[in-house]
Parts: C-alpha cells; structure tokens; sequence
C-alpha cells in the first residue's frame, strides 16, 4: 500500500459544512453592510475563525476592536452553529462513507485534521464522533492552515511517519499546511483547480485507488 494512514480536513471534505461557513459570514457581512460574495469566502477555507473575520472586514469602512471584533465571530458562530445542529447522518455523502469504510477494511489509520473548533460537534451530529484513530481540531493548534501544526499532531497521534501519510484537502491553505509538514496531499474542489497538490481529485472515491497502489 502507498499509504498507511489518511488525515481528512473536515469542512468541505468529509461534510458540505462549508456552505454553512458561507451562509453564517454573508449573514454576518449583510447586517454590518460589507459585500461579501464566493471570492473571499474562498480565502476563509482553511483558516481559523480570527482569521477569517479580519478577511471578511477587509472590505468594512468601519474599524472594529478587538472586543468588538470578539463578539462578531462569536455573532457569526451562533448562525453557523445553527445550521450544524440540523446535522444528521444523513448529511454524510455515500462516496464519503464508502470510501472511508473501504479505506478502514484495509487496515489504513483515519484521522481528522481540522481548523474548525466544532469539529467534534459536527463529527457527533454525522454519527462519526467514535470513528476516527485521531481527531485534531482548532481547539488543539495556536496556528492554522497553512502552519502544518494540526496536520504534524494528526500524524503524530497516529504515530506515523510524513511520507505515509495522504492528506485530503478542498482548501490552498490546507494543501500547503500539508506540504509544509512533508505530506502528500489530494485535493478537492477549490484546492484541485489551483492543480498544486499531489493528487486533484474528480471524485472522493478516487482516494481508495491512490492509497492501495503499491
Ligand atoms: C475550517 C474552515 O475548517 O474551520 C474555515 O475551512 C473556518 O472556513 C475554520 O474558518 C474555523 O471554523 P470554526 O468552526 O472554528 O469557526
Ligand atoms: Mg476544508
């Protein structure tokens, strides 16, 4: 096998979370009228809240304080928790699931490695909250994507070495967080069309034949 074990981002990899990700920030962006529209949303895929909110008040004519700014991601995260609580299983794609069972059967180690400090929330809400070896979130790393931290924990936890390890990515900044910590990646959606990481994925289940190949 080329790999011995797989780290999974979550938001737009395992789970369509990161349309809530859009939703809650436009939201957010419409009540203190700042346009906000696909283009910087792609810029927010991968990094942490923080992070996110000061690219999004980018565009603000209005300066914010470090409390004020405190409480608009916390504004934020209570639009997007709200769609998270109407999660289920269901929301799980069956590629996803095959895939991850297929990749189980055959003794590869599985691990979530995640910026989002609801990672564990939404893992429960999907039914998979007891089915990862490792799941390190952003309530686990200071820096995020692209800083390899949450991915170098993730492999660590696992107790695997960087050239076993098959990250999958929809995110640029989650492709170079892979990079920068010496591991293979295959990337999805955004991250595939910027064609930097090992693999560019057309579809999940692609990932199964990438990680048996001798
Ligand atoms: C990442 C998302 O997974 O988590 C980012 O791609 C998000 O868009 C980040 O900002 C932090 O998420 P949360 O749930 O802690 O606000
Ligand atoms: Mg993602």
């Amino acid at each position: 096998m080329r790999y011995q074990a797989v780290i999974f981002d979550l938001d737009g990899v395992l789970v369509s979370t990161d349309r809530y990700h859009f939703l809650a920030w436009k939201q957010l962006a419409d009540r203190l009228g700042i346009p906000f529209d696909e283009e910087v949303n792609r810029r927010l895929r991968g990094v942490s809240r923080m992070e996110s909110l000061s690219i999004v008040l980018e565009r603000s004519p209005v300066c914010y304080s470090a409390e004020e700014q405190a409480r608009l991601a916390e504004e934020k995260n209570e639009i997007y928790r709200g769609f998270l609580s109407r999660m289920t299983p269901a929301d799980v794609g069956r590629d996803v699931l095959s895939a991850l069972f297929a990749l189980r059967a055959a003794g590869v180690k599985l691990a979530v490695g995640s910026s989002s400090a609801n990672a564990k929330f939404i893992l429960q809400k999907i039914g998979l909250g007891e089915f990862f070896d490792a799941v390190v979130d952003g309530t686990d790393i200071t820096r995020s994507k692209p800083d390899p931290e949450v991915f170098v924990k993730a492999r660590e936890r696992l107790g695997m070495n960087g050239r076993d390890c098959l990250v999958v990515e929809d995110a640029v900044a989650g492709v170079r967080a892979a990079q920068a910590g010496g591991m293979d990646c295959a990337a999805l959606g955004d991250a595939a069309e910027a064609h930097i990481a090992t693999y560019d994925l057309g579809q999940f289940s692609e990932i199964v034949q990438i990680v048996g190949r001798d």
